[in-house]
């Protein structure tokens, strides 16, 4: 019997899941995909927030994803929960500094935190992918670019 291989195991972190952290998710999981990776990694989303729990992504994530051929369709929103994600997460991975200060809040260990664009190589000091959910569909767009290189560069130091 073959063993089984260990899994990288990534969990992406935003305040309502269901805007930026949905997106991160199905890119990420695209890349992994594209790479025959899949059966390497395990991959989820959450929020830190509890508003969106049970509900798909925002439409305009949904529609910026599809135009990429990602879907998001199946994914639903769901809450951080420390007694059970700390441990199942090798990899936390919050969309803006204030995700993080929560997350250290409720329990993360440090080094298990990096932010999103921490994973940008084109930045020298790592940015917050910005909320788009009160702005225009424009800035959806904006965010997917900005998941996509950093997905890259997460999954260049993962691999
Ligand atoms: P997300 O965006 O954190 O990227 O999912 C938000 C979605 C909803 C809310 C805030 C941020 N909200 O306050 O309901």
């Amino acid at each position: 019997m073959p063993k089984p291989q260990p899994q990288t195991t990534v969990l992406f972190v935003c305040l309502g899941n269901i805007c930026r952290s949905p997106l991160a998710h199905g890119i990420f999981q695209h890349l992994v995909n594209q790479n025959n990776l899949a059966n390497k990694f395990q991959i989820d989303s959450c929020g830190t927030g509890d508003w969106h729990v049970g509900n798909p992504p925002d439409p305009r994530s949904i529609q910026t994803a599809a135009l990429y051929n990602i879907d998001l369709t199946t994914q639903r929103a769901r809450q951080f929960d420390p007694s059970t994600d700390i441990q199942r997460y090798q990899w936390i991975i919050p969309m803006d500094a204030a995700n993080k200060r929560d997350l250290i809040k409720l329990g993360t260990p440090k080094p298990q935190l990096h932010l999103m664009r921490s994973f940008d190589p084109t930045l020298k000091t790592p940015q917050d992918i910005p909320d788009p959910y009160y702005g225009g569909d424009h800035g959806f767009e904006k965010v997917y670019q900005m998941l996509t290189i950093a997905c890259q560069g997460l999954l260049n130091d993962t691999r």
